[in-house]
């Protein structure tokens, strides 16, 4: 997920250059892109859309939101994949996005706890879709209202949780302690964390790899710049995708330096100052956290995603910033030699393969991502 993140200095400069003043305002008719994050489901009556406006909080795969639910009877919801929300140059089976729905569903739930409700999920209902995802639902969800329910004190976490593509502390190393918290918030996996200096450092360069590799494949690289939202009235429109807001990103747009164009070739200005502050993300990564599951069927991805969304509120809920870093371990042909180093170096096979992988530590606070808003979602 290749970014044009300039330098601040640089950005100074390309401002005292720039004749008029950028603006990073979206033009007041659009939707509040950030909406969805302030009080979910507040004012909600059916239990059904509280529950919902937690679960497109979820974080997902270059913030695709690729959720469309139907709300048959009176408490029943069928989540199916968005077919036009894929990435299949990054995620050729679309097993990201299902872990993106695994983490929706586990929203879900937590939510509807909240709100009193048990949800009795059933997944695939009509069979697992291989070797793409297609028409067939996800999930079928029935919400009933139940005393007995507990709460989660995950709850708290949904509207704090972020991904975090700031650079950490990498001084600052979190306790064992703080991520064996984090880890046992998302059971059922073979997860791990490497926290050791020695280890942390060849986790950093294949990491680094991995990102160079995807900015060096053509198709990837486009991929992830046609979803690129440039600048605040980009956001507004299309609310998901990869958000570039901010005076800086405003002011090298205006002067050209950042476009789909510029984004498009790996060395422009914009890449190669993109370039260096991914690689002081990973260079500063103080430790990384994954997780590997058995097998790879469906429901597994889905179960990978709940278990995922828990880690990143557990860390939320501890003052740790968590960002997923999957280049490596994606399956398009171009990656194959870093896929197979990645996972031979933290236990994983291709039918039991390492399916998340994320940098853990302290970092600065930051603004949540766009959301599309409930009603995007709902099929007629
Ligand atoms: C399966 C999966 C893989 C992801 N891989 C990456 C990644 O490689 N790099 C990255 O910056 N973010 C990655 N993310 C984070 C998403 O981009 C992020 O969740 C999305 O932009 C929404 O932002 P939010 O998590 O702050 O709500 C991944 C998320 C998921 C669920």
């Amino acid at each position: 997920m290749p970014s044009p993140i300039t330098s601040r200095r640089h950005v100074l400069a390309l401002l005292a250059a720039t004749p008029f003043a950028a603006s990073g305002c979206a033009p007041s008719n659009l939707p509040d892109a950030y909406a969805a994050w302030r009080t979910p489901g507040a004012g909600e009556a059916d239990p059904r859309r509280h529950a919902l406006a937690h679960a497109i909080l979820a974080p997902n795969p270059h913030n695709m939101q690729p959720w469309l639910v139907a709300l048959p009877g009176e408490n029943e919801i069928v989540l199916s994949p968005d077919l036009t929300r894929l990435l299949p140059a990054t995620d050729p089976p679309n097993r990201q996005i299902v872990i993106g729905c695994g983490a929706f569903l586990e929203l879900l739930d937590i939510a509807a706890r909240q709100n009193g409700h048990r949800a009795d999920i059933t997944l695939w209902p009509d069979g697992e879709p291989q070797p793409v995802l297609d028409l067939r639902p996800i999930a079928h969800i029935r919400l009933t209202p139940d005393a007995s329910i507990a709460k989660d004190p995950l709850y708290a976490q949904i509207t704090q949780r972020r991904t975090n593509r700031e650079p950490f502390d990498a001084g600052k190393i979190p306790e064992d302690g703080a991520l064996q918290t984090v880890l046992a918030a998302g059971p059922g996996f073979e997860s791990g964390f490497a926290s050791a200096p020695e280890r942390v450092a060849r986790m950093r360069d294949l990491v680094w790899r991995g990102w160079s590799r995807e900015m060096a494949t053509p198709a990837a690289l486009k991929e992830s710049v046609d979803v690129m939202r440039i600048g605040a009235a980009e956001i507004a429109k299309h609310r998901d995708g990869l958000a570039m807001d901010g005076i800086a990103m405003e002011a090298m747009k205006a002067l050209g330096l950042l476009s789909r164009e510029t984004m498009l070739n790996p060395e422009s200005t914009a890449n190669r100052e993109g370039a260096k502050i991914w690689k002081k993300l990973a260079d500063t990564a103080p430790a990384f956290v994954w997780l590997r599951s058995a097998d790879n069927t469906r429901a597994t991805q889905i179960g990978v995603g709940r278990a995922y969304a828990r880690m990143n509120l557990a860390a939320t809920a501890q003052g740790l910033a968590m960002h997923p870093w999957s280049m490596a371990l994606e399956e398009f042909t171009e990656m194959a030699d870093l896929y197979a180093e990645q996972q031979a170096m933290l236990g994983g096979t291709a039918a039991a393969p390492v399916q998340m992988l994320a940098r853990i530590g302290y970092g600065k606070t930051v603004k949540p991502t766009p959301r599309r808003g409930l009603d995007e979602h709902i099929k007629a």
